[in-house]
């Protein structure tokens, strides 16, 4: 219809549901949030999905294990998930999960199409099947055990739907043909190529022995297997079976990491061709986050959260180094070390200081009004020059998924204002009538080029390209401004600053990081280290303890390790009230450990005194100070009064309590 704005339907993953988001999972959606802001401002109307993955084995184990059915335990995952999009300011269009009505009633619909065409078929699926788990075990082969439980799997045979993937080898190819864009970015492209072309097997999408999923309608036990089920949410989100009607299918862009990019290229297409349905246009495979070079993994200790570090530098500050610091497409470090330098740097003392000095020079000489510009010399014209064709740039390179490249082409701008203040001074010309005019033109020019900047960086830096409109007092919201209008010449002027405020404070490097880590530790760890009763080191409610009725074995509480120690040193931590720090003889060695008992112990009154220890919790830092064990008391009252656990009899420094 004329006059309509053009669509596009993005989407991130779905995530799954038996852990919670870290920096990896936050950069997709970050980046799915920057193209969505970015296509707004070209004048598309935009759709943005996530959501999460809750079938499977993997949350029937989880809830099991938080002693909670598997409805109770996914709804909770989903509002967590939900809730931190929300907060970090990357909130779906769309939030879809598995588990709602209009995702069951899409895949079973899917399932039908993909059926009445002829390309399901009832087979035998063969795979090795852990008796104790009662799950198949993907890719184990015949003798090897249970990665779960350890124990032997055994070959089992199951009858269950399967679909005709090898039916579409030629169609897909011949797809990825026609549709050269289709796999971005090209390296990616070549692999999923090489792989169809060495043949397709057909894939089995329904299971008899998992119960908590999607069931096959008529065929229960069945229910649809991971995939199947879960690549249909995008379509489910946008109104599955009445797509049309909605007018966002196909996706226009699905972004995923690179290690799901199969499923999203082969199996996915495939799904929808035997649904005779429309094709996805194109597939993006970013790299990995990786944590000093390896994978994250909770188990490791080394998953980074982003609320801490938004918490403490702000959102943009997360943006704007996820972004920056890795080329699109590839694999990159994350640190905190260099997330702070970039802050520092490229925030603090590019673009906020830029703007806090342009705002005050505009106050103090004009009174707070944007002056109007007067005789344009050349240097002025070169730098609006500059930054005019600068524009172009940068939306070709975000167009192109380069956003470090726009970023650093914005921030050539930001420091060629630099350098152009640093020459022209304008703090050091006088209130002659023609100083006056030539200061007008400096800060004229440097405000016109921070407008634009504003607008063209708005989509990595929602929050404050917002507040730097605001104290230019430009009118209407940056995120109103159309990309592809943008030109020099048109900051309105004689208008009032807005109210002068602290972009990017600077931060003290080793300070701040401590910080973050102290805060991440909290997360991760939120029963602190008071002394509480013994529990292993939980991280949300997916590792929730067991409930009080449910009974371990002696082989879950062989598993602490408790030791007699005695308290050599003690004492207080600056800026954390509740928290000792001590030094423990264990016997073997001396443990620094931190313990939450400060209002309730004297450091003194500890020295000699012997404790129970656990010996083999993993080191972690609490409030930027390592504690390497935990101190075991009874907790007291309601308000849980630390006391410690000691022995009546004298015992030997080192021995282990059973
Ligand atoms: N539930 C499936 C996806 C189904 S989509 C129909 C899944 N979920 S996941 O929770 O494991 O999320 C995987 C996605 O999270 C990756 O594809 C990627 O987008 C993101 N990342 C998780 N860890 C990451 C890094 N360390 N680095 C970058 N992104 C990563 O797979």
């Amino acid at each position: 219809m004329p006059g309509q704005k053009p669509k596009f339907y993005l989407t991130t993953p779905i995530y799954y549901t038996n852990g919670l988001p870290h920096i990896g999972h936050t950069y997709t959606t970050v980046v799915a949030d920057v193209i969505r802001r970015y296509k707004r401002m070209r004048g598309y109307e935009v759709v943005m999905t996530t959501g999460t993955d809750e079938h499977g084995v993997n949350v029937e184990r989880a809830a099991k294990k938080a002693g909670v059915p598997e409805s109770e335990f996914v709804a909770k995952m989903a509002a967590a998930w939900r809730s931190l999009w929300d907060e970090l300011g990357v909130p779906a269009d769309e939030f879809i999960r598995t588990t709602d009505l209009r995702h069951v009633r899409t895949v079973q619909w899917l399932f039908k199409l993909c059926r009445e065409n002829g390309y399901v078929y009832k087979g035998h699926y063969t795979g090795q099947y852990c008796i104790y788990d009662n799950a198949f075990v993907n890719d184990a082969k015949p003798g090897d055990n249970c990665p779960d439980c350890g124990r032997p799997t055994e070959t089992v045979t199951e009858e269950n739907y399967f679909f005709k993937l090898s039916a579409f080898q030629k169609p897909l190819l011949d797809f990825y043909k026609k549709n050269p864009e289709f796999i971005q970015p090209e390296s990616r492209k070549n692999e999923i190529v090489t792989f169809v072309e060495g043949g397709l097997k057909d894939l089995s999408i329904t299971r008899a022995a998992i119960r908590w999923g999607i069931p096959v309608p008529g065929e229960e036990p069945h229910v649809f297997y991971v995939w199947f089920d879960a690549l249909t949410a995008y379509l489910s989100a946008v109104d599955g079976p009445e797509y049309e009607k909605r007018g966002m299918w196909p996706a226009d862009l699905h972004l995923v990491g690179k290690d799901i990019i199969r499923f999203h290229t082969v199996y996915w297409p495939a799904f929808l061709m035997a649904a005779m349905l429309p094709l996805p246009k194109q597939v993006w495979a970013h790299g990995w986050f990786l944590m000093d070079a390896s994978k994250m993994s909770k188990s490791k200790g080394n998953v980074v959260l982003p609320r801490p570090i938004a918490n403490m530098l702000g959102m943009d500050a997360l943006r704007y180094f996820l972004l920056r610091e890795v080329v699109f497409g590839q694999d990159g470090n994350f640190s905190y070390d260099a997330l702070v330098t970039r802050y520092n740097s490229d925030l603090a003392n590019g673009l906020g200081n830029l703007a806090s000095r342009t705002a005050a020079m505009i106050d103090k000489n004009f009174g707070g009004k944007i002056p109007k510009a007067g005789k344009l010399q050349a240097q002025d014209e070169t730098l609006a020059r500059e930054t005019q064709s600068a524009i172009g740039d940068i939306l070709e390179y975000f167009a192109k998924m380069e956003f470090a490249r726009g970023l650093e082409s914005i921030w050539a701008v930001v420091s060629a204002a630099d350098r152009y203040l640093t020459k022209e001074q304008p703090w050091a010309l006088g209130d002659s009538e023609a100083d006056t005019q030539r200061k007008a033109t400096i800060l004229s020019t440097t405000a016109e080029l921070l407008r634009i900047v504003s607008a063209l960086a708005h989509p990595v830096l929602p929050e404050s390209t917002a507040k730097i409109w605001m104290l230019l007092g430009q009118p209407g919201s940056v995120s109103a401004v159309e990309l592809d209008g943008l030109r020099w010449g048109e900051l309105a002027s004689g208008v009032q600053l807005g109210k002068a405020q602290t972009l990017f404070p600077r931060v003290e490097k080793s300070e701040a990081i401590e910080r973050i880590e102290s805060m991440a530790n909290e997360e991760l760890n939120p029963t602190a280290p008071t002394p509480a009763p013994v529990t292993t080191p939980t991280s949300g409610s997916a590792a929730a303890a067991p409930s009080a009725s449910e009974k371990i074995g002696i082989e879950d509480f062989a598993k602490v390790e408790m030791r007699v120690g005695q308290i050599k040193t003690a004492e207080r931590i600056v800026g954390a009230d509740k928290l000792l720090k001590l030094t423990v003889d264990i016997g073997t060695e001396i443990r620094q450990i931190c313990a939450g008992i400060a209002q309730f112990y004297e450091p003194d009154s500890l020295i000699g005194r012997k404790v129970a220890v656990v010996t083999n919790l993993a080191p972690r830092k609490l409030r930027g100070v390592e504690s390497n064990g935990m101190i075991i008391a009874a907790s007291v009252g309601p308000e849980g009064r630390p006391v410690l656990a000691g022995f009546p009899e004298d015992v030997e420094v080192g021995a282990r309590l059973k």
